[in-house]
């Protein structure tokens, strides 16, 4: 682990195209989850950083050359972007996996090129996007206009800090929005290198602005601006709607990316070395510290002794390890905090009457850490605590199924709906399942895949708005009609 001794630069404020310290000179520090080290200082936004970051983006959307440029040269300043992540691709993973915790494996062969991905993809889009002739009436020329919204603030969490500004901030950017990003107090890094590098990309001055800071403070601030037009954010339910109240005074436009706690479903007829498969990863992947984790897996009953017993030879065979170690997959949680909430939960589990069958405790790795074993609670009921509420951290939760109809109703028995998963070989059953799961994401025998092209976002009570694809489109821009007499 003596690559975590390597120097990490203290992170400054990149506000209207420059990196600077808080106003107040205050930082706070962001430590290292697989040591237990501070990592380094990071300058601490107030109230009056972020005033000074939307003025930027304020100017720089009224008046700076952002609006005047043509969009293929704002489509070049997007792919340029993207070019300087991929040069940088080594440190910015490592700069993710020292600050979150997670693999070395996830940050650099996963995340990174998913970042890249995203700023190309919305750089193709800067030249589509486009309004619409509409024939009304032969006394008019009418024509719609697809404007952007404005200053755009992003408020991303923790678990997939370098992918959430790539999710909020390139399509934002394509549509000509200038935006305000306020990173997750625990993770800062990866999206203030991201905002360094956008400087150097040539990005004019208050485009991109990054505030790192608390997100009572910083992120508050944000939301009560009445210079910022949008909020999009990604995080817990909790504050997701505390930021839908208090949006509402300056009637800021939303997207909300919450809280899940997914259903992937297991029939008897799935191929189950493939289930297994997906069932683990589905879990364990990014520490289960995401918001579509399929923490809820739903096993027919007919196969179901023997789908758990197969499960938990995996699941304790996944130690966590360190990190940096490229051959890592189960990294440390992100604090101390975590790590607490995490254990709690399972001895709820236990209380509630579930059976922890793998896993369950911390684990050290090299003597320190915020490690929690890879874990499974065995004969959970849907209405416990473990199988409605966002643990999120490596637990899963099995519960037991008889037919597709109860197993759709079990995974719709819940109050979010962001993403699901189905196992089966069964065609007819397999398209016929999604369509009845109220969830914004659907993955039939697979896991977890995300591609900037697809949108990402929740039903019910996991948000509305979508990440990624097209739908994200419109939800940072907005319509304008034009009408010309033309008699
Ligand atoms: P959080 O929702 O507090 O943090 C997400 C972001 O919101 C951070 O940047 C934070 O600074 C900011 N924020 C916090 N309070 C704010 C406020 N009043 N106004 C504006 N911005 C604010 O999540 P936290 O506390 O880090 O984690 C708590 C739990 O939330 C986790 O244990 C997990 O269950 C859930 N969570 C879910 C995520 C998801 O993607 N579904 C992501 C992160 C956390
Ligand atoms: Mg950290």
């Amino acid at each position: 682990m003596t690559d975590t001794m390597a120097p990490v630069r203290p992170g400054k404020l990149i506000i209207n195209g420059q990196a600077v310290d808080a106003a107040s000179g205050k930082t706070f520090t962001t430590y290292n989850p697989a040591t237990e080290e501070p990592l380094c200082a990071v300058a601490e936004a107030s109230a009056e950083d972020v005033d000074r970051a939307v003025q930027a983006a304020r100017a720089a959307f009224e008046s700076g050359p952002w609006p005047k440029l043509k969009a293929s040269e704002r489509q070049r300043l997007l792919w340029r972007l993207a070019e300087l992540i991929e040069k940088n691709a080594d440190e910015i993973a490592r700069l993710e996996t020292l600050d979150n915790g997670k693999p070395i494996f996830e940050s650099r062969q996963i995340d990174l090129p998913m970042v890249v991905n995203t700023f190309q993809y919305f750089a193709g889009w800067v030249t589509k996007l486009a309004g619409e002739t509409l024939p009304v009436s032969p006394a008019f020329f009418t024509y719609t206009l697809r404007e952007p919204i404005g200053v755009v603030g992003a408020i991303i969490p923790w678990n997939f800090p370098m992918i959430m500004v790539g999710w909020k901030v390139a399509p934002a950017l394509a549509a000509g929005n200038t935006v305000v990003l306020k990173p997750a107090e625990l993770t800062p890094l990866s999206a203030l290198r991201i905002g360094e590098l956008a400087i150097e990309a040539g990005l004019p001055p208050g485009v991109f602005n990054v505030v790192s800071g608390k997100g009572s403070v910083a992120g508050e601030a944000m939301v009560r601006h009445p210079g910022i037009d949008k909020i999009s954010f990604t995080g817990s339910t909790e504050v997701g709607r505390h930021i839908m109240k208090t949006a509402a005074d300056t009637m800021k436009k939303l997207t909300l990316e919450l809280g899940g706690k997914s259903p992937n479903i297991v029939f008897a007829d799935a191929d189950l070395d493939a289930a297994i498969r997906g069932a683990t990863t589905g879990i364990f992947y990014g520490k289960g510290e995401v918001c579509a984790a399929g923490s809820r897996l739903l096993v027919d009953s007919s196969i179901y002794d023997e789908f758990v017993a197969r499960l938990v030879e995996r699941a304790k065979k996944m130690a966590p390890a360190d990190p940096l170690d490229p051959k890592t997959r189960l990294g440390a949680l992100v604090s101390k905090d975590q790590m607490n909430k995490v254990l709690g939960y399972v001895d709820t589990g236990r209380k509630e009457g579930a059976r922890v069958v793998a896993g369950g405790e911390r684990q050290a790795v090299n003597g320190k850490g915020w490690f929690v074993q890879a874990t499974v609670l065995d004969g959970v009921d849907n209405r416990m605590r473990v199988a409605q509420e966002e643990i999120f951290g490596p637990v899963l939760s099995v519960i037991r199924f008889d037919g597709v109809d109860d197993a759709v109703r079990q995974a719709n028995a819940i109050d979010f709906g962001l993403a699901a998963g189905v196992w089966t070989t069964n065609v007819k059953q397999a398209h016929a399942v999604a369509r009845r799961i109220r969830a914004g994401t659907v993955w039939i025998n697979t896991y977890n895949f995300y591609d900037p092209g697809m949108p990402f976002g929740g039903y019910k009570q996991s948000g509305f708005g979508r990440d990624l694809g097209p739908d994200s489109l419109r939800d940072v821009t907005q319509v304008k009609s034009v009408w010309v007499s033309t008699e």
